[in-house]
């Protein structure tokens, strides 16, 4: 990016939680180009440089293509493990304290790899994360809404083993065409087994999508919720609930949601009174970290220091912490702006 500002250092060390993070999405191209080399899987790569340069995208479906092609290479209960810390070293780095990472578990299990293989991996990177840099985190298992509804209840029932390692279920994938209501069902049983609910709606869907997923799946959060901002009584209502968005600002610029930064919905929806939070989505492919994100955007529409400290704020609040955990570390961001 461009020169480093006052609010960039203030953002750098600003205490911030990360809740749209899919960690398939933070496989950076070494690592994508080790594994294919160790694991022996073809990719249609020949350096570095080159999956780099793959990466420039028109819409959601061209970057999906890319993106599954690119999660081929894990294979093993470490390749899982070592994806997963990377991710929590850069967020450690970027003073994220605490993550709540997607998984798609059936981009992995549709190629043979076992759904144990897949869990035990992620959740070794996460012990290592809270052990080794004091990162908490939380695995949201993602359906994709591409596939039908009896896959996504397969999933759910292979997941049923592992329950105690999960706080939430998501939905993402190609969006237009599959709307929450596909879901209505595997959302309910998933409530039923004690897990919160996301879905990504309004990234390239119609408000509808956003209204569904709120009447239909009952979410507790919203992914994306960008076209929420064409529908005056969905914005109202998003208010009058605090549904916490988590909006991703490079995301939407490399998929073309938004045309240039500068246009970004975020402070039209702070203004609305919307719960806004700022978020990665897959770093690895948009260009950024979270603290990336977050100064990309301030710089482009402009954020106040305050807005950015409400942000970090509404990012803890979002999450699914306890209140209690929620409270230290509100306080922690709060501490931190006084000294600011
Ligand atoms: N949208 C939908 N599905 C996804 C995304 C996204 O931004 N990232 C990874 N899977
Ligand atoms: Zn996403």
């Amino acid at each position: 990016m461009a020169q480093s500002s006052p609010l960039d250092a203030y953002i750098a060390g600003l205490p911030k939680a990360e809740l749209h993070l899919h960690i398939e999405g933070s496989l950076e191209p070494e690592l994508m180009f080790e594994l294919a080399q160790r694991n022996n899987v073809a990719i249609p790569y020949d350096s570095v440089q080159a999956v780099r340069a793959a990466y420039d995208f028109s819409n959601l479906q061209d970057f999906l293509d890319i993106y599954y092609a690119g999660a081929a290479v894990l294979l093993t209960r470490q390749d899982f493990e070592y994806l997963a810390f990377a991710y929590f070293q850069r967020a450690a780095a970027d003073n994220v304290r605490h993550a709540e990472i997607f998984f798609d578990p059936q981009t992995h299990t549709d190629r043979g790899v076992p759904f144990g293989v897949v869990v035990e991996g992620l959740i070794a990177g996460i012990d290592r994360a809270k052990a080794e840099l004091g990162v908490s985190s939380g695995l949201i298992l993602s359906f994709l809404r591409h596939l039908t509804e009896d896959e996504a209840f397969a999933t759910l029932e292979a997941a049923k083993p592992y329950l105690h390692h999960f706080i939430g279920v998501g939905l993402d994938s190609s969006e237009v065409g599959h709307p929450p209501s596909k879901f209505q069902r595997v959302f309910a049983a998933a409530r039923d087994l004690g897990l919160k609910l996301c879905a990504h709606a309004g990234e390239e869907g119609p408000p509808a999508y956003v209204h569904e997923a709120l009447d239909l799946l009952h979410i507790d959060r919203i992914d994306h919720g960008n076209r929420s901002m064409e529908d005056e009584s969905l914005i109202a209502r998003l208010a009058a609930e605090q549904m916490t968005l988590t909006v991703c600002p490079l995301s939407n610029l490399k998929l073309c949601v938004v045309k240039d930064l500068k246009d970004h919905p975020v402070p039209e929806m702070l203004r609305r009174g919307l719960h806004v939070t700022l978020n990665s989505d897959d770093p690895s492919y948009f260009g950024g970290y979270v603290n990336e994100n977050y100064s990309q955007l301030a710089q482009a529409v402009g954020l106040t220091r305050e807005q950015v400290t409400q942000l970090a704020k509404n990012s803890f609040e979002g999450s699914f912490l306890s209140t209690e955990e929620k409270a230290t570390l509100i306080s922690e961001v709060e501490s931190y702006a006084a000294k600011g």
